[in-house]
This record gives structure tokens, C-alpha cells and sequence, in this order.
């Protein structure tokens, strides 16, 4: 959800800016700008769709070595994704550009009173009204400063700036503070003005945005790959935070005192390797490939002679109810762990959609812990009910696949996931890392309340899990493939699960919608013949999970049932076992059937979606990181 990169420094920053949202593609965006300044003069470049149109308008426009840019990928939140609409915007008189990823709740208060005051818009965005509310700041503050003596932008003007570059910084920062305070909402936003030319103002409240401090250049973006090429040290901004950068240094400030705020500086332990595509077709095959690895990463550490070390809840007491609270694929991993949660540490959970139970006025238990589970850590919804549940005093874990990010941050304590960038926009190793960290969640409660369960037994089938998972995949995709292209005429799917496969049939489900645009729904198998079962003929197939387990039974007859309809069925089955059914799918022997079964049905929409042509790593009206309610 849009992209943002700034940077200032000694190399030609129009290329770099470019190369930067290249790598922010992932977000998911439909429009695309930048702006730069050129001796000087403000200059934007914008363009309607992929980054390749904006791409070929500088190539033919701009022969710039300039030293400083800001650049953007839009996901439209006000307004259709065209060119008018696309970031940056300038203020009426030009003094300033910026962009901005989030929701400025007020905007429309805030643009009728620019509008009384003369002020023209031409796009239907929130953010050049904010653009116009700093130009305006500011010239008040140029008016009380008996700066204001030419026509604004003119040669004079800029020129003025220059002479005194240390006074306009300082009324330039108060200008971007103020209006910033009067700005409702949510906002990561990065400002480019003639006026300052060798420095970028840009702030958070509830977005994304980091700073990288590279040799000699600063930049700031919305993720770490924008600038990962130049530097993998990185602040982490909190929110009502700026920071002023140059290619001299950098300074953070907090927006209300504008105090200098002293911050400690990460290094990302990954390098571009890891967000790049290793010869895949696509980052989303790279990604489910590479599940045994995030398996065994995410197991590093955690385990010692058979008991499961989870050192950041140590100091937080053993709850008596857990609420999970997430959106999506993480709902969906949620959903999964309440059968092992339950089973294995004997704690009731609740499992919650973000955007529902923060709009609800819920009642929490006394001694409840709330869980959020997030891969970005920026998803507004369950940052929202992170921050509900800690306002009325809960203890709260994060489950976060983005270091430093807001849940991460936020959260009393936070277990990493530890799956590395996940680049493609749908989520796939995400989800099978945060089930490990969820299973290894159940049987530290279990082991900390000192039950007795089958706990090294289970540990024994993990650790052998990224094993098996590795020798299978080949045969997988291969499946994955031949049934494909067998049910691409599908214009509907059904997929079915019981017990621990009910989530996984949701995820199953969520992934062939989001990659291929077939319609699909997950239903937990016994519920079919309570109504959806009447959408059953042979155009409209199943994806059934028919683990080896005690609900194996019944999820047989329910197939047959489908089956006695004439629906077609995809079966999911381990080896050992079996049923009357054309088409079965193996999955190798484990107690654990379900982290083979979600890379499974990602290969299934993956092969699907890439048969019938789709955008496999972007799917359209999709965003990574989803910033905004
Ligand atoms: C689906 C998908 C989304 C995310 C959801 C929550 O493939 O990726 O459903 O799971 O937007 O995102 P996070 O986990 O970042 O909070």
C-alpha cells in the first residue's frame, strides 16, 4: 500500500528513486511519480499505472543528475488511480511537493478552509490539501518573519531562501509541524521544497517510514528494500516523529516539542539476495520454495532438550484466555493455533477479525492476553485493536515478520517470525512461520503450566518437518500443475476442512480468490450439508483436506456427499490412507499434515493463476501492508 522513498546524497537521485520503488513494488500501487529539484526549480513527473510508465515520461523528460528526489506508488485511497490524482502534489504556489501514504481523516474540513482562502485543487486527493496546508503555514510564518518580499516561486524568492538557508529550514520544519498537528488520521509523509534544497522533511503517524544511513546519503521509505542496495542500517521513526535529512546527516525530531530525539540505529540482517527473485518466475513460487528454510529459521533457538524457550513472554504470567486478533492470511493462522492452543496449553482462545472486534466495545477476561498476529506489523486494523487492548491495561504479544515495525513495537512483547522479506503481495511463508511460532506458543504454555501431552513428540515431527517439506515440494508443484490446468475451467470452488484443516481450508480458499480471481469459499466440511452443498453440479468443484487424523471419517463421507452430487473433488489426503475419489493428492506421513498442506494449495493457486495469465506477485486492488482501515 503506496510506496514512499526519499533521498539525498551524492549520486543522480532520479535513477535511484526509480530503482527504489522498483523494489517497493510489492506494496501494491496504480500509479506512480516523483519530483526533483532542478538549479532549483521544483520539477514532478507522473504517470497512470506501472512503474514502466513513469519510467519511459523520465526518460523522455528529465536528463537530471539532480542530488536530491522524493518518489511514490499510489494505491488509491481518495480518488481514481490517473495521473491527476498520482503523488507527488505541489501547493498552489509551487514552494513545496510532497508525498504520502495513509489517510488524512479531516480533509475535507481542513480543504474548505484553504479553499476560503483562495487555495485551487486539482486532484481529489487528502494529501494536496496537506501540501497546500504546509505552504500555507509557512507563509505565515514567512509573513512574520518579513521574509515574504517577492512573488512566490519566482527566481527572487528561491533565491532569498538561499541566502538564509538556516532560517528557512527552521520555518519550514515549524510549517510541516503545525500542519502535521492539524492533520487527523494516518500519514507516513516526506516533503521536498526549492526552498530547502539540500534537505527532506518527512514524518510519521500510525504509516511506515524509516530513515537508512548510507556514506555521505540519507534516505527515507517506507521499507527497507527501497534502500537496500546503499545501506542496512536503519531508524525505525515512531509515530509524531520527523526527521530532517541531507546529504550531510540527519537529525530526529519530535513534531510537538521539536526536541531532537536520540534513536538507536539497526542493522538489517538480510541483503538484497533475500529480496530478490533467485531465478524464480515469481517472488511468490521463490517464497513458498523456501518454506523448509523459514521452518528451521524460525525454529533457531527456540528449542533446548525438548522444551520450547520463548524468552520474551518469561516475564509475563501464563494467561487464563488469549484473544487473537489479526486480518486475512494471519486471521487464518490464528484460527489454526486455537486447536493446538487449546489442546496442548488447555487456554481458551477467541479469535477475532481486527476490523470487527475493534469496532465492537468487547468485553476482555480478567488475566486475558491478547495476541495480534501481523507479517508487516503495520496493518492499521490490528494495530488499532493493539492499541484498544493496551489502553485498558491488557498485556499483549505480537506475532511480527517486519523488524522494528508498529505491532513489533508496539506489543509488550513480540515474537519474530523470522521467515525474512516476503516480497510477493500474497502472504505464503508468512502464514507457515507464524504457525510454527503459534504451535511452539501452545507448548510453552503447556509446558509452563506443566501439563502432560505428547510435547516431544510433537517437537520430534517439527524438527523433522522442513525435512520432508523440502523433499516434497518438487512432486508438489508437479501436482500442483496437472490439477490446474484439470480445474481451470472452475468458475467457483469450494474447499473443505475439518478440525485443523477448517483454517487451512479458509487460507486454501483466500489464496486461489486473491491469485486467480475464482471464486472460492472455505467451509468446515460438516457445515456443507447445512446449505452450501445446494451449490453442488459438476461446474462447481471442492479442494477437500482429508488429513489422517480422527476426523478422517467424517471428512470422508462428506466428500462423498459432495461427490453423490456430482461435484468434483480435489483430494488432499496423507499416504497410508485412503478414498473413493478420481482425483487424490499425497501428502507425505507426519502428525503434523497441516504445514504440508498450506505450501500444498499455495502451488495449486500459484500454478492456477499463473496457467490463466494473472499478476501472480501483484493481483490487482491488492496491497502488501494494509495501512489504512
Ligand atoms: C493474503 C494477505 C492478507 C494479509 C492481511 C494481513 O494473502 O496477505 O490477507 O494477511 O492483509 O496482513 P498482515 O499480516 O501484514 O497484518
Amino acid at each position: 500500500m503506496c510506496g514512499i522513498i526519499g533521498y539525498c546524497g551524492h549520486r543522480p537521485a532520479v535513477p535511484l528513486v526509480l530503482e527504489g520503488l522498483k523494489r517497493l513494488e510489492y506494496r501494491g500501487y496504480d500509479s506512480a511519480g516523483l519530483a526533483f529539484l532542478q538549479v532549483s526549480r521544483l520539477e514532478i513527473i507522473r504517470s497512470e499505472g506501472k512503474l514502466s510508465n513513469l519510467e519511459e515520461k523520465v526518460a523522455e523528460t528529465a536528463n537530471t543528475f539532480a542530488p536530491i528526489s522524493i518518489g511514490h506508488t499510489r494505491w488509491a485511497t481518495h480518488g481514481l488511480p490517473v495521473e491527476k490524482n498520482a503523488h507527488p502534489h505541489k501547493s498552489n504556489n509551487g514552494s513545496l511537493a510532497i508525498v504520502h501514504n495513509g489517510i488524512i481523516e479531516n480533509f475535507q474540513e481542513l480543504k474548505d478552509e484553504l479553499a476560503a482562502k483562495g487555495y485551487v485543487f486539482y486532484s481529489e486527493t487528502d494529501t494536496e490539501v496537506l501540501a497546500n496546508l504546509i505552504a500555507d503555514e509557512l507563509d505565515i510564518l514567512l509573513v512574520q518573519a518579513h521574509q515574504k518580499t517577492f512573488a512566490q516561486n519566482s527566481p527572487e524568492y528561491v533565491q532569498n531562501a538561499q541566502n538564509s538557508p538556516l532560517q528557512y529550514l527552521e520555518l519550514a520544519e515549524k510549517a510541516f509541524a503545525s500542519a502535521l498537528k492539524k492533520a487527523h488520521g494516518a500519514y507516513a509523509v516526506v516533503l521536498l521544497s526549492p526552498l530547502i534544497p539540500q534537505h527532506i522533511l518527512a514524518a510519521r503517524l500510525s504509516a511506515p517510514l524509516l530513515m537508512g544511513i548510507g556514506i555521505g546519503e540519507y534516505f527515507v521509505a517506507s521499507d527497507v528494500p527501497a534502500f537496500l542496495p546503499y545501506t542496512r542500517d536503519v531508524i525505525f521513526l515512531d509515530d509524531r516523529e520527523y526527521v530532517v535529512i541531507s546529504a550531510g546527516g540527519y537529525s530526529v525530531k519530535n513534531l510537538f516539542s521539536a526536541e531532537c530525539v536520540q534513536k538507536e540505529v539497526h542493522h538489517i540482517p538480510w541483503d538484497l539476495q533475500g529480496a530478490a527473485k533467485d531465478g524464480y518466475k515469481h517472488f511468490m513460487l521463490k517464497e513458498i520454495m523456501e518454506q523448509p528454510k523459514v521452518l528451521q529459521d524460525c525454529l533457531v533457538g527456540r528449542l533446548q532438550n525438548d522444551s520450547v524457550c520463548l524468552p520474551e513472554l518469561d516475564a509475563l504470567p501464563v494467561p487464563d484466555s488469549i484473544r487473537i486478533i489479526a486480518c486475512g492470511t494471519s486471521y487464518n493462522a490464528g484460527l489454526w493455533s486455537q486447536y493446538y492452543l487449546e489442546q496442548f496449553a488447555k487456554i481458551p482462545v477467541t479469535v477475532e477479525i481486527a476490523s470487527e472486534f475493534r469496532y465492537r466495545k468487547p468485553i476482555l477476561n480478567k488475566n486475558e492476553l491478547i495476541l495480534v498476529i501481523s507479517q508487516s506489523g503495520e496493518t492499521a486494523d490490528t494495530l488499532g485493536a493493539l492499541r484498544l487492548c493496551r489502553e485498558q491495561g491488557y498485556p499483549t504479544v505480537g506475532i511480527c515478520n517486519v523488524l522494528g515495525s508498529s505491532v513489533a513495537r508496539e506489543a509488550s512483547a513480540c515474537l519474530y517470525t523470522q521467515a525474512g522479506p516476503e516480497i510477493s503481495v500474497a502472504s505464503t511463508k508468512a502464514m507457515l512461520s507464524q504457525m510454527v511460532v503459534l504451535l511452539l506458543l501452545a507448548l510453552y504454555y503447556g509446558q509452563r503450566k506443566q501439563l502432560s501431552a505428547p510435547y516431544a513428540e510433537i517437537l520430534q515431527e517439527l524438527k523433522a518437518l522442513p525435512g520432508v517439506l523440502e523433499k516434497a515440494l518438487p512432486t508438489m508443484r508437479e501436482k500442483a500443475k496437472h490439477f490446474a490446468y484439470q480445474y481451470a475451467f472452475a468458475r467457483s470452488f469450494f474447499y473443505l476442512g475439518r478440525g485443523t484443516a477448517y483454517a487451512l481450508a479458509l487460507e486454501g480458499a483466500l489464496k486461489l480468490k486473491e491469485l486467480s480471481y475464482i471464486h472460492a469459499e472455505g467451509y468446515a466440511t460438516g457445515e456443507m450439508k447445512h446449505g452450501p452443498i445446494a451449490l453442488i453440479d459438476p461446474e462447481f468443484p471442492s479442494f477437500a483436506l482429508a488429513f489422517d487424523d480422527e476426523n478422517f471419517g467424517k471428512v470422508r463421507s462428506g466428500i462423498l456427499e459432495v461427490k453423490s452430487r456430482q461435484g468434483r473433488v480435489i483430494a488432499l489426503l496423507q499416504e497410508g490412507t485412503s478414498l473413493e475419489n478420481d482425483d487424490l493428492w499425497y501428502i507425505p506421513q507426519t502428525k503434523l499434515p497441516e504445514f504440508l498442506a498450506l505450501p500444498a494449495m499455495q502451488l495449486f493457486s500459484y500454478e492456477m493463476a499463473d496457467y490463466l495469465g494473472k499478476d501472480v506477485d501483484q493481483p490487482r486492488n491488492l496491497a502488501k501492508s494494509v495501512t489504512v482501515e
